[in-house]
């Protein structure tokens, strides 16, 4: 008996406010042409009146629906976000009061930015995996348009904020590559790239959260071995050819990255998921937004073999194959 992992509930959630790339053109010195070609994005979702554990709060609210589950149900919460409500506590406790799970359900917050939702997917894999917990829900929520300087045009065109989540929960295999579940993970960091992208304070620098700077460049040359690695390692690691998956879902930060990924790894473009192009870059949040929203229209179904690929600021990066 084999114990793995199952992904039984999805979910996701955007705030109403729709902005477009000509929106942002009276704000500062921008354009759509100039956007959608170097970003692959058209509009963002940002929030006016509501919280990142809003933004939590839904799409985990969703994906227990989507579950069949209550939230006592729950035996673990992990968040990922750069974005919380407070500093402390973390968002995974306020939305564990909230739906009510029950009283001693750990829950905790992950910081590893974009990387984050993958990252959050190891922790709760590792402990089902362990027996410690049966059930647990990972969510990846952001509320990016708080800590982007609204007057550079050099980041404010590229974030958007959102929340995904997903409902794992204990289930037999065999230990084959045929098993259903998480299959494999991997993560990594380098640390010696913390510069590149950054907000400009923190709680214990300037005791403001600061706002988001990079430099893109050394971003973007990162960014495109990084995620092909995050794919190629855990389809080894599971044994399959990255050629025989369903489904890509890359970070979403830029389309031409992504195609550059999908390239790489010599998939068609059918295979990889685009999202960036309707909530650009929501960091922790674009990973399950994406799958949320291609399980929910039926474009993935159960049973396909999907890779999740990620990377973000640290640098961070990694990735998890999945046959949901
Ligand atoms: N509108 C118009 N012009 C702009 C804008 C804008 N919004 N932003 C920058 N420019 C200008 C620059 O000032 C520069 O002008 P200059 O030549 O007069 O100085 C010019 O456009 C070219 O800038 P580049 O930096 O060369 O543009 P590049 O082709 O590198 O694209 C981009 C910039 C899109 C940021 C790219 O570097 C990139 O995608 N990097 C990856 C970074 C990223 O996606 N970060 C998100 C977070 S990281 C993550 O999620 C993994």
């Amino acid at each position: 008996m084999h114990i793995r992992s199952e992904l039984i509930g999805w979910g996701h959630y955007l705030p109403k406010k729709v902005v477009t790339n000509d929106d942002l053109s009276k704000i500062v010195d921008t354009n759509d042409e100039w956007i959608s070609t170097r970003t692959g994005i058209k509009t963002r979702h940002i929030v006016e009146d509501e919280l990142t554990s809003d933004l939590a709060y839904n799409a985990a609210k969703m994906a227990l629906d989507r579950a069949g589950l209550s939230a006592e149900d729950l035996d673990l919460i992990i968040v990922s976000s750069v974005t919380p409500d407070n500093t402390t506590p973390s968002v995974a406790t306020k939305i564990a009061g909230r739906l009510g799970v029950k009283v001693g359900t750990p829950a905790f917050d992950i910081l590893a930015a974009c990387s984050g939702f993958v990252y959050g997917l190891v922790q709760a894999d590792n402990m089902i995996r362990l027996g410690q917990v049966k059930t647990a829900l990972v969510i990846g929520a952001e509320s990016l348009s708080k800590i982007v300087d609204w007057t550079d045009r050099n980041t404010c065109v590229l974030f958007g904020d959102g929340a995904g989540a997903a409902v794992l929960r204990a289930c037999e295999g065999d230990g084959s590559k045929n098993d259903k579940g998480i299959l494999a993970t991997k993560i990594y960091a380098d640390g010696t790239h913390y510069d590149y992208l950054k907000t400009n304070g923190g709680v214990s620098s300037t005791k403001t959260a600061g706002f988001v700077s990079m430099d893109g460049k050394e971003v973007f040359k990162f960014a495109i071995p990084a995620l092909t690695q995050g794919a190629e390692v855990v389809a080894e690691m599971a044994g399959y050819k990255v050629s025989e998956i369903d489904w890509l879902i890359p970070h979403q930060a830029n389309i031409r990255i992504i195609s550059n990924v999908g390239e790489k790894l010599g998939l068609p473009e059918e295979k990889v998921i685009v999202a960036v192009d309707h909530h650009g870059n929501t960091s922790a949040a674009s990973i399950p937004l994406a799958l949320s929203e291609n399980l929910e229209s039926g474009k993935i179904k159960k049973g396909d073999l999907v890779i999740l690929t990620a990377m973000g600021a640290g640098f961070t990066w990694g990735g998890a194959i999945i046959r949901l």
